[in-house]
């Protein structure tokens, strides 16, 4: 989610249909692209089309894709049972501002798939469902603030841009005393003052934080792993603390599943984890890159509504979105094409892994196998301040070079690595190779610049 790193010269890569794009983009939007995510200057990416796991751009440059949308395209892009079904009631007509049988079978099945979470609404995005769940907590505990953990990303709104990925991570403060960094301008110091940020994996803290102000804590958010952050993973007992701790003083613990919920397990980091929040968030690999998104969670809280707090939403359960779930969670239904995504990916970790040891380079991955991090060092970060410490640098030339080789990883060490039921085995061959010579590039280069 952080800035691309500066520009390097990618020879292979035909660019001037794109830098054509860029120029015209330019004019009518914000630095060319539709999220400040994707603008990256003259390296700008436009996108024509994608097929399974593989996408090409505007000027007909094929790559592997690692980064899967930033993790929705859980089946592969294009996928006919997803792209069929959402066709088929598409043409029906697609919005109603009234209920279908989609929306009800959609939350019939995340029900399912979770097995804990009793009651859902659908939303559009993940966003949206993050800023319901804060909603949804304050609404029934009566408190107004919201733990949330550093480096951790819950979407675009006010209230979920305190903390999250600063370069400089000194900005965040005392890790016993953290400061509620707003990102960028435009939120106001009130709304961030109802935010606390704590250190992922610091239970000390976040004990002292509710002994402080637990009167006034609705519930504290947490991604189950830094998803925006190498995937960095709890420490031993963490969730269960921070479970017991919630517990303990009346506040909801929210689950922000959106990148890990379909995907770790058909019962996301919860099941993963073992741990039962109270109410979660989930998008991205519900709909397989259709803009479908949900909150959810305990009947009891989420009695809250239609009563005694608002939410609605024009858009809330349109037809494509609903369709687009119920096709993708049926598809992911019985939990085999997870198994195979995971076997994937630790195929492709140990094919990495084994290129590092033989350049006598430590290596270690964060995350879960579809979805994970990886550092040059033996062991990795075990929070966000940690990832500071770590040699980004050689990560992100790799990068950099992979995406000049033919595969696509965000070029930032901070976003994993996303893998799909379409990645086969020549994929994983292909990544392997493509990794063993931009690493080799990116050593030299380094050796070189040391002279
Ligand atoms: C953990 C997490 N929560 C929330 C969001 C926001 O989702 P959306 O981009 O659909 O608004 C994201 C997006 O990347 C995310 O990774």
């Amino acid at each position: 989610m952080a800035a691309r790193p500066a520009a390097r010269t990618v020879p292979r890569l035909r660019r001037e249909a794109q830098l054509a794009m860029w120029r015209r983009a330019m004019e009518v939007m914000p630095g060319g692209a539709d999220s400040n995510f994707r603008a990256w200057g003259e390296d700008t990416i436009y996108i024509d089309r994608g097929k399974g796991s593989h996408i090409w751009d505007l000027d007909g440059n094929e790559y592997i894709d690692l980064r899967m949308g930033y993790g929705p395209v859980i089946l592969g892009h294009a996928d006919p049972r997803v792209d069929d079904y959402v066709n088929e009631r598409m043409r029906q007509g697609v919005s109603f501002s009234l209920t279908s049988e989609d929306e009800v079978r959609a939350i019939e099945l995340i029900r399912e798939l979770t097995g804990w979470v009793e009651m859902a609404r659908l939303t559009v995005s993940g966003t949206e469902a993050t800023m319901h769940c804060m909603r949804t907590a304050r609404a029934f505990t009566g408190r107004d603030k919201i733990v949330k953990f550093e480096g951790q990303y819950h979407g675009v709104h006010d209230y979920a841009l305190i903390s999250v990925v600063p370069d400089d991570v000194s900005q965040l403060g005392d890790r016993d005393n953290p400061v509620r960094l707003a990102w960028g301008r435009g939120i106001p110091p009130a709304v961030a003052m109802t935010i606390i940020p704590v250190a992922y994996n610091d239970t000390a803290t976040l004990r002292h934080v509710f002994e402080t102000e637990g009167h006034d804590i609705a519930g504290v958010i947490i991604e189950p792993v830094l998803g925006n952050a190498q995937g960095i993973m709890p420490r031993p007992g963490f969730h269960e603390e921070v479970r017991a701790i919630t517990k303990e003083f009346g506040a909801l613990l929210i689950f922000d599943e959106v990148k890990t919920g379909f995907r770790f397990a058909r019962g996301g980091a919860a099941e993963f984890f073992g741990i039962t929040p109270d109410i979660a968030s989930y998008a991205k690999a519900m709909g397989n890159g259709y803009p479908a998104a949900a909150f959810g969670g305990r009947a009891d809280v989420m009695a809250v509504m239609p009563k005694h707090m608002s939410h609605g939403g024009t858009y809330a359960g349109n037809r494509v979105a609903a369709a687009a779930a119920v096709a993708t969670l049926e598809t992911l239904r019985d939990g085999t094409i997870l198994a195979g995504i995971a076997q994937t990916g630790r195929t492709v970790q140990a094919g990495l892994a084994d290129v590092a040891a033989k350049r006598g380079l430590p290596i270690s991955f964060m995350g879960h196998p579809t979805m994970f991090g990886m550092v040059f060092a033996e062991e990795g970060p075990a929070d966000y301040r940690g990832w500071a410490e770590t040699d980004h640098e050689l990560y992100d030339a790799v990068a950099v070079g992979i995406h000049a080789r033919g595969a696509m990883p965000e070029p930032d060490s901070r976003e994993p690595w996303f893998l799909s039921a379409a990645h086969d085995g020549s994929d994983v061959a292909r990544i392997v190779e493509i990794f063993a010579d931009s690493l080799d590039a990116a050593l030299e280069a380094r050796a070189a610049a040391r002279g």
